[in-house]
C-alpha cells in the first residue's frame, strides 16, 4: 500500500485539506509520495476524466490548472515589506532583503495560530480511503447515469444512515457550441440510417431512438426550454472504523448501483475526493456527464415534503429527514384537524401535546372528554374540569341562546336554536314521525314565547325557558301529550335535573374540559350534543382564537343528528376562529356515517397514527395513501404516523419533552406513580 503523508502543497491554506495550518518544521512529516493528477482526458461522448497517475517518488508538485498553490505557507506581510529597503536592484540589497526575508520565515515558524490548535497533527493517505484523526473517509465519483432516471433517486443514498457529504457541480455550457456538435451527430446518425437503408439492412431501432433524442433535444434547445450543463457528483462518507466503512461502502454502491448508476471510488485521489466535498466550492476530481435541464433537475434530492414554517408549534419529527414539523393550524384555510389511529395508537396523546403547546401559544382550549382522562393535563394548566354526570353540579340548558353577532337577526338566533333542539330532541326520544316534528316545532316556539322570547319581542335580558317548560307546554298541545310523557323521563324520572336546569357553567377559563365518562351509555350522546351547542354559542358570541376537542367523536357519529350538528360546526368553524379537533379509535364507524367523510375532507390537517389492517382499506381511500403509506401505517409504532396539511404529508414522530410526558401520558402505571409522589410531596410539606 502506498502510503500518503502530507505537506503544505495540498492547496492554498483557505482552500480545504491543507496541512499549512502544521507549520513546516513542526507537525508534518514531508510528503513521501505524490499523487498527480493528469490532464483531463475525454472518455466517449462528453465526458471528461482526470485520472490519476500511478504514484510518483517525487518532492515536486505540479500545480493543477485552476487550483491555487500556496506559497509554501509564507506570504510577506504588508508591514514587512515598508520595513524592507527599497532594493535598487543592486546584488548587495537583494541578499539584505533575502536576509531579512529568512529571518521573518524563522520567526513565524515559531508562532502558533488557531488553525495550528485545531488542525488534526496528521493525515494518512491511503488510495483506497484518507484518515483523519481517527475517522476514516472515502469517496465516489459518478461516472455515468442510465438513460432513465426517476425524480428523487438521489435521495436513497441521501437518506443512507452514515455520515455523507455530497457535493454536486453544475457547470452550464454554451447551447450554441452543444448545437453545432449534435448538428455533426444528427448528420452521421442520418447518414448511418441512409448507408443501412441503400444496403438492405433491417432498420436498427438503437440508431433510430439515437436520432430521435438528438433532434428532440435540438428542437428543445433552439426553443430554449432546455439548456446544457456538465454535471460532476460526489459522496464522500466517514466512518469511525475501517470495517464500517467497508459496509457503508458497499450500500452506497449498491444503491447507486440498483439505479445503474457507474459510481466509482476516486482510488488515489481521496484528498482531491475529500477537497471537493467540503463546502468551499472546489471541483479537485473534475469527473462530469453532460446532462440538459429535464434530467439534471431530477437530481435534486429533497423532494420529502418540509413541513417548517416560522410560527406555530412543534407537532412532532419529520421522519423523512429529521427536520422539524413547526406548524400553525390557524394558517391553513380552516383550522379543522382529524385524528384517526388505533386503540393505544396514541391518539389522545397527540392531541394533548398539541393542546399544552397551544396554550402557550395563547389559545383557549375547549375539550370532550369521554374517558375522563384529561383531568391531569387540566389540573396541571389550571383549568377547568367540569364532570358532567347525574351527581355533579354542573349543569348545561339546551335551550341557551346565543348573543347575535353582527348580521344576524333575532328571528335567525330563534331559528337556529329551534333547529338545534330538534335535533337534540331526535336523539333524545329517537327520531320523531313527521307528524310528531311539527308538534314538536310548534311546541319549542311556543316554550320560548312563553318566556317573552319571540323574534319580535327579541330576548336580551330574559329567561330562557328548560325542558319542564317543554313539557308543560306540549301536554297542552292536542297530540302533544304522548310526546310529553316520552320527555318526561328527562325531566322527572331517573335523568331529572341533568338537562332540565338553567347552565351553572362559564367558559371563562383559557381551558375548560367537560368530562362525560360518568354518563351512561345511552345518556352520553345526548350530552356531547348539548355540550357542544353551548360551546358553539358560546364561540359564537365572542371571537378568539379556540380549539375544540372532541375525542372518541365516533359517539357523536352513530346518531345522524349529532354527527350532523357536528358536521356544522367543522363546516362554520373558521369563521368563529375555531379549530375543531376530532379523534377516532372507529375508522369505519367513523367514515360510514353520512357525515363522517364531509368532515375529513373540511379538515386541513388530518394525523394518520397506526391502523389496524381491517380498516386500512377503507382509510387509504378516503386519504388516497400510497402503498407505502399504507405499509407505514400498518407497521408504525407508538406515536408515529403521517401527518397531512392540506397537500403535504410527511412521517410524522411525536416526540414530548420529559416533563409535557408526565402531564399527559395515559399510561396507568406512569399515573400511579405520579399519583404516589403527589402523595408523598402532601405527606412531606405537612
Ligand atoms: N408519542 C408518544 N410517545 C410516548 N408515549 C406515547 C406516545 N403516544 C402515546 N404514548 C403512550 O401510549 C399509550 C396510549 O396512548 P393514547 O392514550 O394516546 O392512545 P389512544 O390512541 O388515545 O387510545 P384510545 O383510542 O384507547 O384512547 C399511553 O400510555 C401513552 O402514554
Ligand atoms: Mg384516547
Amino acid at each position: 500500500m502506498v502510503q500518503f503523508t502530507v505537506d503544505q502543497t495540498f492547496g492554498s491554506p483557505d482552500e480545504g485539506v491543507t496541512s499549512s495550518s502544521l507549520p513546516p518544521d513542526r507537525g508534518a512529516v514531508r510528503q513521501a509520495v505524490k499523487q498527480e493528477p493528469t490532464a483531463p482526458k475525454q472518455v466517449g461522448e462528453g465526458r471528461t476524466v482526470y485520472s490519476s497517475n500511478k504514484p510518483k517518488a517525487t518532492v515536486k508538485s505540479t500545480p493543477r490548472p485552476g487550483v491555487k498553490k500556496s506559497s509554501g505557507g509564507f506570504h510577506m506581510p504588508k508591514m514587512l515589506e515598508n520595513m524592507l529597503p527599497k532594493s535598487s536592484g543592486k546584488p548587495q540589497d537583494m541578499s539584505k532583503t533575502k536576509e531579512l526575508l529568512e529571518a521573518e520565515k524563522a520567526y513565524r515558524r515559531g508562532l502558533t495560530s488557531l488553525r495550528d490548535v485545531l488542525a488534526p497533527a496528521a493525515l494518512k493517505m491511503n488510495p483506497n480511503e484518507l484518515e483523519i484523526a481517527g475517522t476514516y473517509s472515502r469517496t465516489y465519483f459518478v461516472l455515468a447515469y442510465p438513460r432513465y432516471l426517476s425524480s428523487n433517486w438521489l435521495m436513497q443514498a441521501i437518506n443512507l444512515d452514515v455520515p455523507m457529504d455530497v457535493s454536486m457541480f453544475i457547470y452550464p455550457l454554451d447551447s450554441g457550441e452543444i448545437l453545432k456538435r449534435l448538428r455533426d451527430k444528427v448528420g452521421q446518425i442520418q447518414a448511418s440510417i441512409t448507408l443501412n437503408e441503400e444496403r438492405g439492412n433491417v432498420r436498427d431501432p438503437m440508431l433510430e431512438t439515437a436520432y430521435r433524442d438528438a433532434e428532440e433535444l435540438r428542437d428543445r434547445l433552439i426553443q430554449g426550454t432546455e439548456h446544457y450543463f456538465r454535471y460532476s457528483l460526489y459522496f464522500t462518507i466517514y466512518s469511525e472504523n475501517l470495517d464500517e466503512l467497508n459496509k457503508a461502502s458497499t450500500t452506497l454502491e449498491t444503491i447507486l448501483s440498483s439505479k445503474l448508476i457507474v459510481a466509482k471510488r476516486a482510488f488515489l485521489q481521496m484528498k482531491q475526493g475529500l477537497n471537493s466535498t467540503l463546502p468551499i466550492g472546489r471541483d479537485e476530481i473534475a469527473v462530469s456527464s453532460n446532462l440538459n435541464t429535464e434530467p439534471l433537475s431530477s437530481t435534486f434530492p429533497f423532494v420529502s415534503s418540509d413541513l417548517t414554517s416560522n410560527d406555530g408549534i412543534l407537532y412532532g419529527i419529520n421522519q423523512h429527514n429529521n427536520s422539524l414539523i413547526l406548524f400553525d393550524r390557524f394558517s391553513m384555510e380552516n383550522a379543522n384537524t382529524v385524528v384517526f389511529a388505533k386503540s393505544g395508537a396514541g391518539k389522545s396523546y397527540a392531541v394533548k401535546l398539541e393542546v399544552l403547546r397551544s396554550l402557550m401559544v395563547g389559545s383557549d382550549v375547549i375539550i370532550i372528554d369521554p374517558e375522563h382522562e384529561y383531568q391531569h393535563l387540566c389540573d396541571s394548566v389550571g383549568g377547568a374540569f367540569l364532570n358532567i354526570s347525574l351527581n355533579s353540579p354542573t349543569r348545561v340548558n339546551p335551550f341557551d341562546l346565543p348573543k347575535g353577532i353582527e348580521g344576524e337577526t333575532d328571528e335567525d338566533i330563534l331559528r337556529s336554536a329551534i333547529v338545534n333542539l330538534m335535533g337534540l330532541i331526535n336523539i333524545m326520544l329517537g327520531k320523531l314521525d313527521p307528524t310528531e316534528e311539527a308538534i314538536m316545532d310548534r311546541a319549542l316556539w311556543e316554550t320560548y314565547a312563553k318566556k317573552d322570547i319571540t323574534a319580535q319581542a327579541g330576548f336580551a335580558g330574559k329567561q330562557v325557558p328548560v325542558m319542564d317548560d317543554l313539557v308543560e307546554i306540549l301536554q297542552g298541545i292536542e297530540g302533544g301529550d304522548s310526546l310529553a310523557n316520552r320527555l318526561s323521563k328527562f325531566t322527572q324520572g331517573t335523568f331529572a335535573g341533568l338537562f332540565n336546569q338553567r347552565t351553572n357553567v362559564e367558559l371563562d377559563n383559557q381551558m375548560v374540559v367537560f368530562s362525560v365518562r360518568d354518563l351512561e351509555d345511552t345518556l352520553r350522546p345526548i350530552a356531547i350534543f348539548v355540550i357542544l351547542n353551548f360551546i358553539w354559542n358560546e364561540v359564537r358570541s365572542q371571537l378568539k382564537k379556540r380549539i375544540l376537542v372532541i375525542d372518541e367523536a365516533w359517539w357523536m357519529m352513530q346518531n345522524d343528528d349529532s354527527a350532523r350538528f357536528l358536521f356544522g360546526i367543522a363546516k362554520r368553524a373558521r369563521k368563529y376562529y375555531l379549530g375543531v379537533t376530532t379523534i377516532s379509535q372507529d375508522v369505519t364507524d367513523f367514515l360510514q356515517s353520512p357525515y363522517g367523510e364531509p368532515i375529513v375532507t373540511n379538515s386541513s390537517i388530518q394525523l394518520l397514527l397506526k391502523q389496524s389492517p381491517a380498516s386500512m382499506e377503507l382509510v387509504s381511500k378516503v386519504f388516497f395513501l400510497t402503498e407505502g403509506e399504507k405499509y407505514l401505517l400498518l407497521e408504525s409504532e407508538v406515536g408515529e404516523g403521517l401527518f397531512f396539511a392540506g397537500l403535504k404529508h410527511v412521517a410524522i414522530k411525536i416526540v414530548a419533552s420529559y416533563i409535557e410526558d408526565q402531564i399527559i401520558t395515559t399510561d396507568p402505571k406512569q399515573l400511579l406513580e405520579i399519583e404516589q409522589a403527589k402523595k408523598d410531596l402532601r405527606r412531606g410539606s405537612e
